[in-house]
């Protein structure tokens, strides 16, 4: 029998814009906020990439528009090696598939009036060729799979505690089988001693299936625990990118240096001289010309006020800062 073909990459962007147009009142002209700006990245089977960055940074617009939820303004997609511009409709419904979401709040994925086993069930009806007893014997692997028992099938998402209501989200995303899940802040709405619990499913399930993860979180101490790559954006874009060993332990971007300058460090031997993160992120309507970071940088030069930097190979990662020295 013929090996299945399993594509190098679960998934690959290039270049991916998202742009909303936005209305400012009666007087004004609608804008447009560039919530992601050229974000670029390779993704193989069983790798975690962690996307980092302040509040408003396009997190969840990236996550949305790798889950297909929302079409890129620019740039391209490939999941399973497929660009899915060029795609027919019969293989993006295949695709679509195959990049599966979990997100901060599992109520926003869960149909409060559906019982748990008929949300598990339903990807295996919208895509698969299963009689019902087998779909049935599916859901209960699964749900066993990721910690819950054989009786929760029958309950619905509100009989729940967070972290078992997370376990279900957790549970459907991985239900058809996806090259990739994107997880949008997946423990931060969990307490401290659940979230642990969840990332540790998310890596026991990585490691068994050859799953890729996008895992965006603010917490840089849930980045060091699940991620194997690291993605700093700052408005829309990244500003640096890399191995997680690279990128968080010898940060070169002041950005991240002053993003991981917030994390507590607790022996004095890590301690490095902090940057610190002053100023408001800029409107994403209005970005500072040149480099976008260059209101709040402590490095600032003339030069970055009118040239924006380019991302650039430097010590192991890839940063866009002027003043960084390879
Ligand atoms: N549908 C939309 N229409 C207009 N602007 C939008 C839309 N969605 C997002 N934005 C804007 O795009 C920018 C990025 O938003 P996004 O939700 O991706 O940020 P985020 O990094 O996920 O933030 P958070 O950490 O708070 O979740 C923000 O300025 C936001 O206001
Ligand atoms: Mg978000």
């Amino acid at each position: 029998m013929a090996e299945k073909l399993v594509p190098a990459l679960a998934l690959q962007a290039d270049e991916l814009s998202r742009h909303y147009r936005v209305g400012r009142g009666m007087w004004r002209a609608p804008a447009t906020v560039r919530a992601l700006n050229g974000v670029s990245f390779t993704l193989p089977p069983r790798r975690t990439l962690a996307v980092v960055g302040e509040s408003g940074c396009g997190k969840s617009t990236l996550a949305r528009v790798l889950t297909l939820i929302e079409p890129p303004s620019g740039g391209a997609l490939q999941l399973d090696g497929v660009d899915i511009a060029s795609a027919d409709e019969a293989t993006r419904r295949r695709l679509r598939r195959r990049v599966q979401m979990v997100f901060q709040n599992p109520f926003a994925s869960l149909n409060p009036r559906k019982s748990i086993a008929a949300a598990l069930a339903e990807p295996l009806i919208n895509f698969d060729d299963l009689g019902a007893a087998e779909r049935s014997e599916r859901v209960q692997q699964m749900l066993q799979r990721v910690g819950l028992r054989p009786e929760h099938a029958q309950r619905y998402p509100h009989m729940f505690s967070g972290g078992q209501r997370q376990r279900v989200a957790i549970a459907r995303a991985m239900m058809p089988g996806p090259a990739t899940v994107v997880a949008d802040e997946p423990t931060s709405a969990l307490d401290v001693s659940i979230q642990a619990q969840i990332l540790n499913l998310f890596m026991d399930l990585q490691d068994e299936t050859g799953t890729a993860y996008v895992f965006v979180s603010h917490n840089l101490s849930v980045v060091q625990h699940v991620a194997h790559e690291v993605l700093v954006m700052y408005l829309g874009a990244a500003v640096e990118q890399g191995p997680k060993d690279a990128v968080l332990g010898q940060p070169l971007h002041p950005y991240t240096q002053a993003l991981l300058g917030a994390v507590p460090v607790l022996h004095a031997a890590q301690r490095r001289t902090r940057v610190p993160l002053v100023g408001e992120l800029p409107s994403p309507l209005a970005p500072p010309a040149g480099c976008s970071f260059h209101t709040r940088c402590p490095w600032v030069q003339p030069r970055c006020r009118e040239e924006a930097p380019v991302l650039r190979d430097v010590g192991g990662r890839r940063v866009a800062c002027h003043v960084v020295q390879a």
